[in-house]
């Protein structure tokens, strides 16, 4: 198959690249460096080429806080960027099957995480805007298959781990945020304090677990929206606990500090839908998944801008693992 991916330079997208040039197809991926999508023109270079699937996964924004500190500039950049990517596709691909990306952000914390629910209530404050064009998108994938008979599936995913996460120093998901404090603490670094009491609880889905399924729906789901996650969720507590014994810190040694700001105590996708879809899906489990990504870890950290001595910190890191 002919397949363009937007987003391809991201964490989801070079894992996706990664499967589906595996799998034998002419992959197309673009990055913000190569089509800016904000404008229109980058797509119009390829008006004379024909795809089968367009997997749109492009969005600015980062994990921690930024949302809640460019609202309006994610509102501008992401409208843009959607817009401009369901125009192309319904004007000079409507052949083609779009895939696009949801959040688990979109939910509103007191409804069910079920998908009947995505447009429904009001999502948390911090995450209102991103969550909105999130919603949008979904909005915008239902008319154009209203209207002009097109296809899509839009995928809402859990927060996604495994090797291959962002270097440059962005503000990272909880999971990597996690895995840091407690490699530098247990190098000698300051210790490791965890943001509230540690009994809040998030769920993760394994990278690869992720595409798998993304590819297996894409070809057997239409017109519909489906929730991507493991179905299980851990307190913090219980991550910081497996990594501490992969990485051999004594995790009585973790602080936590209560005053901190959480987000919502348990945040677990409902997978039902994806179970009866994909009734045998590939399932990684926590540790192995955990050992994977920080084996990774490891590796990136001399790259990463760790705060302090990070190359002293970081090399000390790959000697006690
Ligand atoms: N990671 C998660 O846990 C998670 C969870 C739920 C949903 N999602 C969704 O899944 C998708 C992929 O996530 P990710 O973690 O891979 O994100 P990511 O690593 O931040 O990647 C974002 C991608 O979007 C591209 N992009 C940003 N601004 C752009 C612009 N103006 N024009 C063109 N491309 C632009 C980036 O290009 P450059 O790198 O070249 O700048 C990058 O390829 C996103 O839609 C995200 O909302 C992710």
């Amino acid at each position: 198959m002919r397949i363009l991916i937007t987003g391809g330079t991201g964490f989801l997208g070079t894992a996706l690249v990664r499967r589906l040039c595996a799998d034998g197809h002419a992959v197309v991926s673009l990055g913000s460096r190569n089509a800016d999508l904000t404008q229109p023109e980058p797509l119009a270079a390829f008006g004379g080429e024909r795809f089968d699937v367009i997997y749109h996964l492009a969005a600015w924004t980062q994990a921690g806080d930024f949302c809640l500190k460019h609202p309006g500039e994610q509102w501008i950049h992401n409208q843009q960027i959607n817009t401009n990517v369901l125009a192309w596709w319904q004007r000079h691909q409507p052949q083609a099957k779009l895939v696009a990306m949801g959040t688990s952000c979109s939910y509103a914390p007191e409804l069910p995480l079920v998908e009947e629910e995505y447009l429904n209530g009001t999502p948390i404050e911090s995450l209102y805007t991103y969550a909105m064009t999130k919603r949008m998108l979904l909005v915008g994938l239902r008319a154009l298959a209203a209207q002009f008979g097109l296809r899509y599936l839009y995928l809402v995913p859990s927060t996604l781990y495994g090797p291959g996460y962002h270097t440059d120093g962005r503000q990272m998901h909880f999971i990597f945020d996690l895995i840091r404090k407690l490699l530098v603490a247990k190098t000698g670094g300051p210790p490791a304090v965890l943001w509230g009491d540690g009994h809040q609880k998030r769920e993760l889905i394994y990278i690869d677990d992720f595409v798998d399924a993304a590819v297996r729906l894409t070809a057997s789901v239409d017109n519909d929206i489906v929730n991507v996650g493991s179905g299980e969720e851990h307190a913090i507590r219980e991550f910081a606990a497996a990594i501490c014994t992969i990485v051999r810190y004594d995790s009585a040694q973790v602080k936590y500090d209560t005053a901190k700001y959480v987000g919502a105590r348990s945040k677990v996708l409902n997978v039902s839908k994806l179970a009866r879809l994909l009734p045998n899906r590939h399932t990684t489990s926590l540790h192995a998944g955990l050992r994977a990504t920080i084996d990774w870890f490891r590796e990136a950290m001399p790259v990463m801008g760790l705060a302090g001595s990070h190359e002293r910190v970081a090399r000390r890191v790959s000697e006690a693992i």
